[in-house]
């Protein structure tokens, strides 16, 4: 009988025809990997995707092999020199993470050995186990506590409230439902949560309206008083209180709730405690920050990333819940194919996928796992101290600057600040800096993001990158200090010609 699919030169093999040659293409990209790394500095931060290139991704589906090496050639074309730039030293836009290069080798790693981590006996789930019992150590979390490694902090924040309305919940919502609920379940957060909240509240079946916003006070940070009287009032409403989301660094300023008298209301009126930390409880990670993170371990729950302030390639974050018991009864499932066995692989039934929603899952603890060992977690507690002294280094710069103005606290990581031309209205001046910000990023100089902080445009910059020097910093303020200058100047003298026209 001949083989449909036995492999040929060109045929139809997945297998690797000549291993040799499989090799030489590795240790090429893995050459590949390593220029690029050294040479990120010479590259802009970020550059459009231009058309040649927009092009090869509407090519039709391949149904002809072209083969690994004519395949890889396209991706060092067409995509590799064109990331979000977030690897560069200068980009600080969003919440992204600069990636460590062992870490990018561990998901080599972590691909050839093709784990799927649900659970089961085998390596992998224990180094998660490990990773997971150091992640507890380092933010002052007691062993008991349950873990998960997730896709990020949207996936850990739905865990985390998951776990809150089965637990909270007066019926058993797993079978019942929501709809099942005598009264209807609400929870809280401030107007600078962020918006993984609110899709975890809707995917939950609660519905956005069960999410009251709280207003933030002029700091950024929750206004305790109106979350009181917020949740005093849905009670005499009829309605149930049952949660509280407290963020530890809001994504927009980095501000940090007033976590103990959070944790005060929620013991007093029996509300579960989420922690949204995605970055900020990283700063636990140096003794000095830690009284700014008080209350972090009354936490019941809390979601944390390590994709952004721990500098690991995407994805990996995770979600710790005090009682893992709750959190394994809010998803554990035992279908017959999953049980025990009394040897071999499933001696241990799984035991991942039942604190979380995924069965399969990647094995994302690898890089986690070698980068901790490689590195030592006090080269990471470095590293952070550096980007908050970095953050106040630019706040310092920023205010002495004639034309610059802070636009929030700088709490840890994260300056908010604006261009100021005194002539300019509120208006103009969010335009201004639209246009300087765009000006910047598109001349691959720099890349910070933008927030709207009470209504105007700010340009933001969140600081989660371990290659960045000091001077990076000045090379920012100066050229937003330049093109700010230029476009204010450039404004002025177009409306000037306008008006002259128009015979004003
Ligand atoms: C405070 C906060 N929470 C949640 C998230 C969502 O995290 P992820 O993008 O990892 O899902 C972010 C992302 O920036 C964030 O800053």
């Amino acid at each position: 009988v001949t083989d449909p699919v036995e492999p040929t030169r060109n045929g139809y093999g997945l297998e690797p025809e000549d291993w040799d040659e499989l090799r030489r293409l590795g240790h090429r990209m893995v050459d590949d990997v390593i220029d690029g790394y050294q040479s990120l500095r010479d590259r802009p931060v970020w550059q459009p995707v231009p058309e040649t290139a927009r092009e090869r991704f509407r090519s039709p589906l391949p149904l002809e092999p072209m083969g690994a090496e004519r395949a890889y050639e396209e991706f060092r074309k067409y995509v590799s020199p064109y990331p979000r730039g977030n690897s560069h030293p200068r980009f600080w836009g969003w919440v992204n993470g600069s990636g460590l290069p062992l870490a990018a080798f561990a998901e080599l790693l972590a691909g050839a050995m093709n784990s799927s981590v649900s659970g089961f006996e085998s390596a992998a789930p224990l180094v998660e186990e490990q990773v997971l019992g150091w992640l507890k150590e380092m933010l002052g979390f007691p062993a008991s506590t349950g873990a998960l490694l997730t896709s990020g902090c949207s996936m850990s924040n739905i865990l985390g409230l998951a776990v809150a309305r089965s637990s909270k919940a007066r019926i058993d919502m797993r079978r019942a439902g929501v709809a099942a609920a005598p009264q209807r379940m609400v929870l809280y957060a401030s107007n600078e949560t962020h918006s993984s909240i609110r899709k975890a509240v809707e995917l939950l079946g609660l519905g956005s309206e069960a999410l009251r916003i709280i207003p933030a006070r002029a700091d950024f940070r929750i206004d305790t008083d109106a979350l009181e009287a917020a949740v005093a009032k849905d009670r005499r409403n009829g309605l149930h209180p049952f949660c509280v989301v407290a963020n530890a660094g809001t994504v927009n300023t980095g501000a940090i709730d007033d976590m103990p008298r959070v944790a005060d209301i929620c013991e007093d009126h029996a509300l579960w405690l989420h922690v949204d930390g995605a970055f900020g409880s990283l700063a636990w990670l140096c003794p000095e920050l830690r009284p700014k993170l008080a209350g972090l371990q009354r936490a019941h729950s809390l979601a944390f990333d390590l994709h952004k302030w721990m500098y690991l390639p995407y994805d990996v974050g995770c979600v710790f819940v005090q009682d893992a018991q709750a959190q394994h009864d809010a998803f554990a499932v035992s279908p017959s194919y999953l049980s025990q066995t009394i040897d071999g692989p499933a001696l241990r039934a799984t035991s991942f996928a039942d604190y979380g929603i995924e069965l399969s899952r990647r094995f994302r603890a690898l890089k986690v796992w070698l980068t901790l060992k490689a590195h030592g977690l006090q080269s990471f507690e470095q590293q952070i101290r550096k980007n908050i002294r970095q953050a106040a280094l630019l706040a310092e710069r920023v205010e002495a600057h004639p034309n610059l103005a802070l636009a929030a606290p700088v709490a840890l990581n994260i300056v908010c600040f604006r261009y100021l031309d005194p002539d300019a209205q509120a208006e103009e001046l969010d335009q201004l800096n639209h246009d300087v910000l765009i000006r910047l990023q598109t001349s691959g100089v720099a890349l910070p993001s933008h927030a709207v902080l009470n209504g105007r445009f700010v340009i933001r910059t969140a600081i989660t990158n371990h290659r960045s020097n000091y001077e990076d910093f000045d090379i920012l303020v100066e050229a937003v200090a330049r093109l700010g200058a230029e476009m204010s100047n450039g404004e002025r003298r177009r409306l000037a010609r306008r008006s002259s026209m128009s015979g004003l």
